[in-house]
């Protein structure tokens, strides 16, 4: 099992006090930011873009976990200043050449993930598994925070670790992302997820996050261990 992370969803962060946000996730030794790249075409919204990560990447050393929700993302890659300690994730429903966008992506040394909607089977990324150094599962439909976990996807996340140790990718690493209240991240974290992205439900409280939202994420993933 690998050691738990939380990556904050900043699409849920209050914009109004970003700085005092950064730097209460510098404080609790928070992973990764969330990064919800939305085209308003592959999903039903349109959020942050490329110069909010630039500003980002100015405002703390936090690496950034871009979770590329985009039509065709292989033509996209390069308009965003990614690199080496930056997971990206482009999903396996929008991408046409999968395996070619996975190796792009790898060449360019980030981390490299496959994201699916909560219908898509983790069996059809099973051709890609030595692309990838992850894989992010989405516990809603994407598009919008506050949304309710869908209950079928912490079998999904209990099913996808299966098929990981079964294939000898066993330290891969398995991002929820919907809904990661306190409860369900006991219960995600049980199935064998180990990347946690903090949203409405469990991190922010009216867009704000304080040491103790944090430390009862922790805790509530350390439950599930
Ligand atoms: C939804 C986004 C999620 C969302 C999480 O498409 O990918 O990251 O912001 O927010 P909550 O935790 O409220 O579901
Ligand atoms: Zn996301």
């Amino acid at each position: 099992m690998n050691k738990a992370k939380i990556s904050p969803s900043m699409m849920c962060a209050d914009i109004g006090a970003l700085s005092e946000t950064l730097r209460i996730f510098e404080k609790n030794h928070i992973e990764y930011l969330h990064i919800d790249i939305m085209d308003g075409s592959f999903v039903p919204n349109i959020t942050m873009g490329t110069d909010y990560c630039r500003q980002l990447r100015r405002l703390t050393d936090i690496p950034l976990d871009i979770h590329l929700m985009v039509e065709n993302p292989q033509e996209k890659l390069g308009w965003f200043d990614i690199g080496p300690g930056d997971i990206v994730s482009v999903h396996y429903e929008a991408a046409c050449h999968l395996q070619r966008t996975l190796a792009c992506l790898k060449e360019q040394g980030v981390t490299v993930f496959a994201a699916l909607n909560p219908a898509t089977s983790v069996e059809l990324l099973r051709y890609v598994l030595d692309d990838l150094d992850g894989v992010l599962l989405m516990t809603v439909n994407p598009g919008f925070a506050g949304q309710k976990a869908i209950p079928a996807t912490i079998e999904k996340i209990r099913d996808t670790r299966l098929m990981l140790e079964k294939t000898g990718h066993q330290d891969m690493w398995i991002e929820v992302d919907g809904n990661v209240s306190l409860e369900n991240a006991v219960k995600m974290r049980r199935a064998g997820a180990d990347i946690f992205v903090g949203g409405t439900a469990g991190l922010f409280r009216d867009g704000q996050v304080t040491d103790q939202s944090v430390r009862e994420l922790r805790e509530a993933i350390q439950r599930g261990e």
